[in-house]
């Protein structure tokens, strides 16, 4: 086992224009609380950093679509975020946001310090600008063909598709987000980091120094980058929105937000030692720090280059160790998504799933993008539910305490000599915190929850052999040892899951009435003690850790995703062109009025039609009208509904209809009364 360290890891600083999905949870702050539950309990020294990124383009974009004011969505998403974390169990040492004014100052002295140390470049040059919005577009507020990979949607600072980051003004084609328009150029002044002056570190620092240390996801990308030649990028923009430039002439602008956001990690420790009353420098500015920083694979350009190159431009930081960027998780095979509420968001996961917090952060963490886009399955989170916490760790712990209190009363029984299986049993528990350790130091937190896994397993394959419920028919001193060891495995099992699962871990040592037992550096304690649970030592009553999910249950939740889809295909489905222009005296032909179904009946041998008797306020009419497959009689009974009155009448099926009742169509092909309020119904569809 290492000495202790002191060590810094972040997670990446979440937009707070929404909630929070499993996608996030998976890539970034699930592995992010394993590893640093790991550090601590294992006596390290951390601070565990995270924050809301509250500036940038997509949150004014958001606000002016909601017609309220950025600071209120952040306000909103930042409390909802927040809550999501504490909810499941992230363990940050402080959560802070961008807008807060220790980040204001922590970030615009950052900019002046760069600044004053000459560390920018000054230009005036030519950026892209909507005339009629009356605003200078970059990032999110543009959208043009990548110039790398011929994405037509790429975002004016990174294309989605193949990850690059570019200047607003290498699209191809580009339009502003905000009008539609093609923009003109008009002449602007900014600050640029030049990027190309840290090249040569950047490649001995990285290309060099961490080949063999870093993911080759991370690594390739940051290489190609290398590859392909660093150049000056704007650190500041032409908005309304963020951390005002605090330099001469940069009235109007602000940070750009990639700027800001990451000196975040700065401000929010800066605040976390405040608080705690310790000295923050060492967290950031000591070569024995190790800087981590937990990130997706759309952030990686941003912290493995410009952030370093800041760090490095300013001086008296350190540099990240390690930035173990995760891939993407899709969902049931699609990209999860935001605008097409593709997605399982946290509050309505635990909605659904009150108190099953553990059942997400390991099947998230089972399946975890690690090496490559991965895929979550409502299927899959069931099979990882019932099949392994059930069926295993939860069976093992509560065969153990149900018979510890059967046989013993809940004691922890003497034993007697030990066989060579329950001598290689417990020096196996001895092992396995080296084992997950080992993975979880190399940032294999799925292969970590595999180990953790592996050793109820032994647990339970233990049971199952020595037969303790057999034995103590005619073997007391024997089914002693049986259960003791066992309950060696339960101790185990009680510190070893804690990083995985915060919440059944717990649990299980209020239980085992653990917390007597363990000292701060419980995890070191495994293979040096002698006895996890001395002989003699009381337990609880058993409780239930996990519990079955069943079929129905899961079957809810595709049936939401199954909603989803069809919502965004009807959203997709084009609508029909114009027809030919008519003459008003054309309309007033048509005599439209309301009137009210007084009686239905289904027409007998017919698919389509209900014979109506409509109260036109002229008359009582009869109608016969072909919505039989998407009404029955009974709902269309007393039905509002308008009515083209003059219509001339015609013979359906024997039975002579008197006018026509207006509807439409939606995208899944049911006809509905014409009620633009009804929420299937969408801009386009035709009424007929
Ligand atoms: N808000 C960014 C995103 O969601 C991440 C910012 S990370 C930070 O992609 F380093 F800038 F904070
Ligand atoms: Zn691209």
């Amino acid at each position: 086992m290492n000495k202790p360290k002191r060590y810094t890891v972040t997670t990446a600083l979440p937009y707070t224009n929404g909630p929070i999905h499993i996608g996030h949870l998976a890539g970034v702050y699930v592995p992010a609380d394993i590893y640093v539950r790991y550090l601590r309990l294992t006596g390290n020294d951390v601070a565990f950093i995270g924050g809301s990124d509250e500036h940038g383009v997509p949150i004014t974009i958001k606000a002016k679509n909601e017609g309220v004011s950025p600071q209120d969505i952040v306000d909103k998403y930042h409390a909802i975020i927040k809550k999501s974390f504490e909810e499941f169990g992230i363990t940050y040492d402080n959560y802070s946001r961008t807008s807060a004014p220790i980040h204001h100052k922590t970030a615009s002295e950052f900019f002046k310090t760069l600044y004053d140390k000459g560390e920018f470049i000054e230009e005036t040059t030519e950026q892209l600008y909507d005339e009629e919005a009356k605003q200078f577009l970059a990032d999110r507020f543009v959208i043009g063909t990548c110039p790398k990979c011929g994405n037509e949607e790429s975002y004016g600072d990174q294309c989605e598709n193949c990850g690059t980051s570019h200047n607003a003004t290498d699209l191809i084609n580009p339009k502003s987000a905000i009008t539609g328009n093609i923009p003109t150029l008009k002449q602007t002044k900014h600050w640029f980091l030049p990027l190309d002056k840290h090249e040569d570190f950047l490649k001995a620092w990285i290309l060099e120094g961490h080949k063999k240390d870093w993911k080759p996801n991370v690594y390739g990308q940051v290489k190609s980058w290398i590859d392909d030649g660093l150049r000056p990028r704007a650190v500041t923009r032409d908005l309304d929105w963020g951390i005002p430039v605090p330099v001469e002439g940069g009235e109007g602008k602000v940070l750009y937000v990639w700027f800001d956001a990451p000196i975040g990690y700065i401000s929010s420790t800066i605040e976390w030692a405040e608080r705690e009353g310790k000295d923050w420098e060492p967290y950031w500015k000591d070569e024995d720090t190790k800087l981590v920083h937990f990130i997706g694979k759309d952030n990686i350009v941003f912290h493995c280059i410009i952030f370093p190159s800041m760090l490095k431009a300013e001086g008296s930081y350190i540099l990240p160790d390690n930035v173990p960027a995760n891939e993407f998780l899709n969902l049931e095979g699609n990209k999860l998504s935001t605008s097409k509420n593709w997605a399982v968001w946290l509050p309505e996961y635990l909605k659904d799933f009150p108190g099953q917090q553990d059942v997400l952060r390991y099947a998230l963490n089972a399946n975890a993008p690690e090496t490559k886009d991965n895929d979550f399955t409502w299927k899959d989170f069931q099979a990882r539910n019932n099949n392994e916490l059930v069926a295993i760790f939860g069976n093992f712990i509560n065969r153990v305490v149900v018979l510890t209190n059967k046989y013993y009363q809940g004691v922890v029984p003497i034993p007697s000599r030990f066989t060579k299986v329950d001598e290689e049993t417990l020096a196996t528990v001895k092992a396995y915190p080296d084992v997950i350790a080992s993975s979880i130091e190399r940032y294999r937190f799925r292969e970590a929850g595999q180990e953790l896994m592996n050793l109820a397993r032994l647990g339970n394959k233990y049971l199952a052999d020595e037969e303790p419920w057999k034995v103590i028919k005619e073997d007391e001193a024997r089914t002693k040892t049986i259960m003791y060891v066992a309950l060696q495995i339960a101790s185990a099992l009680a510190t070893l899951s804690e990083p995985f699962l915060p919440f059944t871990s717990e649990k299980l040592k209020k239980i085992l009435c653990h917390s007597e037992l363990v000292s701060e550096s419980q995890w070191n304690d495994i293979p040096t003690k002698e006895v996890l649970l001395p002989a003699g030592h009381q337990i609880g009553k058993a409780e239930l850790l996990f519990s079955k999910i069943e079929d129905e249950t899961i079957q809810k939740q595709l049936d939401k995703l199954e909603a989803s889809r069809k919502a965004n295909e009807a959203a997709n489905k084009s609508v029909e062109p114009q027809k030919d222009t008519i003459s008003y005296e054309d309309f007033t032909k048509l005599d439209i009025r309301v009137g009210t179904i007084l009686e239905a009946e289904k027409m007998p041998k017919t698919k389509k039609l209900l014979k109506l008797k409509v109260d036109t306020g002229i008359d009582t009419r009869t109608i016969v009208s072909g919505i039989a497959e998407s009404y029955t009689a009974e709902e269309v009974v007393g039905k509002r509904v308008t009515v083209l009155v003059n219509l001339a009448p015609r013979a359906l099926r024997g039975v002579e209809s008197q006018g026509m009742i207006l509807m439409t169509e939606t995208a899944e092909g049911k006809l509905v009364f014409v009620n633009p309020d009804d929420a299937s119904v969408n801009n386009g569809l035709k009424i007929s």
